[in-house]
């Protein structure tokens, strides 16, 4: 059964509906709209899009850490059936970390610079978890040693730590109350491509071990294939396409993740030209009515222009696209261009 489906088992986390605006002097701009989706424990689903189409928003959101400035119009994010207070930062407290937890990009700014990073590790176990100072310390040394590092190499301050080895402290962090779901953000991209594979290779490990589930954000579809099951594509703040990561390479169906991956450098040279998406996304400021693709897309038609394509569930996943009706993986019109 496609892992785009409802599962018999109940999903950990459900998004429902979700759109949020952010407010720019006193404009309302459409970041988030109609997000809807399911992860079960131990399912590993990659968010992918371009560079502002809503990746960090979505995982903020449903992390419950939003901009002062954000505003959820519609919609709602369940864990394990509840309702979470998304919109609430304080009473969002005791989800993050027990519950849900993100990594970031950026180690060196999410780490205290002043402080030895097994004490950073041990704190959330006395905060959130109330060990005593002894109990903290010993379950930061076991998450040390659980994500690679020596627990000797805990008394370091994160400057005396390589990118690989700070983002492993992140990673030990995110683990450290037993959270279910861990959200992973471009938790990568800030690495050479040698470490990139190590933490990448650890996080898989750590999941299965765990039976996380993970959300992994990238704008690089090239990471996915051997990290997650499923591949949601953002664009312009909707999921456009949703499906087993295997099928979604073999048979793209949206315009858009059909560019994306042929834009994907193919490393046995030759075999797949590397071809640019034409165009650039739209701003918040700018989104086009209809499809927000329509600009940038070699099949557009006059119905682009007027309405949107809502995600509709088809055989093998979701797309929202007018190219497909719902139930038929076959294109409904002919492409007019
Ligand atoms: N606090 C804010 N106020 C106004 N606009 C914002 C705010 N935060 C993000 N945005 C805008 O919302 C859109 C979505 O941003 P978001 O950070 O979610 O994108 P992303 O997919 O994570 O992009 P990237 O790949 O660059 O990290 C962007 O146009 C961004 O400029
Ligand atoms: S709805 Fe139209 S413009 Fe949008 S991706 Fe499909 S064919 Fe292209
Ligand atoms: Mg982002």
């Amino acid at each position: 059964m496609n892992s785009a489906f409802p599962k018999a088992a109940a999903a950990i986390l459900e998004v429902v509906d979700l759109s949020l605006d952010y407010k720019l002097a006193n404009i309302s701009l459409p970041a988030l709209r109609d997000i809807s989706f399911q992860i079960h424990a131990g399912e590993a689903v990659a968010l992918v899009g371009e560079s502002g189409s809503g990746k960090t928003t979505t995982a903020m959101t449903v992390a419950g850490l939003l901009s002062p400035n954000a505003k959820v119009t519609s919609g709602e994010v369940r864990y394990r059936g509840k309702r979470l207070p998304i919109s609430d930062e304080e009473a969002m407290r005791p989800h993050r970390w027990n519950d849900l937890s993100v990594v970031f990009q950026g180690a060196m700014n999410a780490l205290n610079p002043v402080q030895r990073v097994i004490k950073q590790i041990a704190e959330p176990c006395s905060l959130k978890l109330g060990m005593t100072r002894d109990e903290a310390m010993r379950r930061a040394r076991e998450l040390l040693e659980l994500v690679g590092i020596s627990a000797e190499r805990g008394a370091a301050y994160p400057h005396e730590l390589s990118g690989g080895m700070r983002q492993r402290v992140m990673i030990a962090m995110a683990l450290a109350c037993h959270p279910s779901i861990v959200i992973g953000d471009e938790p990568t991209t800030a690495l050479d491509v040698i470490t990139q594979a190590q933490i990448l290779k650890l996080v898989t490990r750590l999941r299965k071990e765990l039976n996380l589930a993970l959300i992994l954000i990238t704008h690089d579809l090239s990471v996915v294939a051997e990290s997650c099951d499923r591949v949601m594509i953002m664009y312009a703040g909707r999921i456009i396409e949703d499906g087993d990561v295997a099928e979604i390479f073999e048979n793209p169906r949206h315009p858009y993740t059909r560019l994306l991956i042929e834009s994907i450098p193919d490393p046995t040279e030759g075999k797949r030209v590397l071809k640019p998406i034409p165009g650039d996304p739209p701003s918040l400021r700018n989104r086009p009515s209809g499809c927000a693709f329509r600009t940038r897309c070699p099949s557009a038609m006059d119905i682009c222009a007027v309405e949107v394509p809502f995600l509709e569930i088809e055989q093998s996943g979701r797309v929202a696209c007018h190219l497909y009706s719902a139930g038929s993986q076959e294109p409904k019109v002919k492409s007019n261009v």
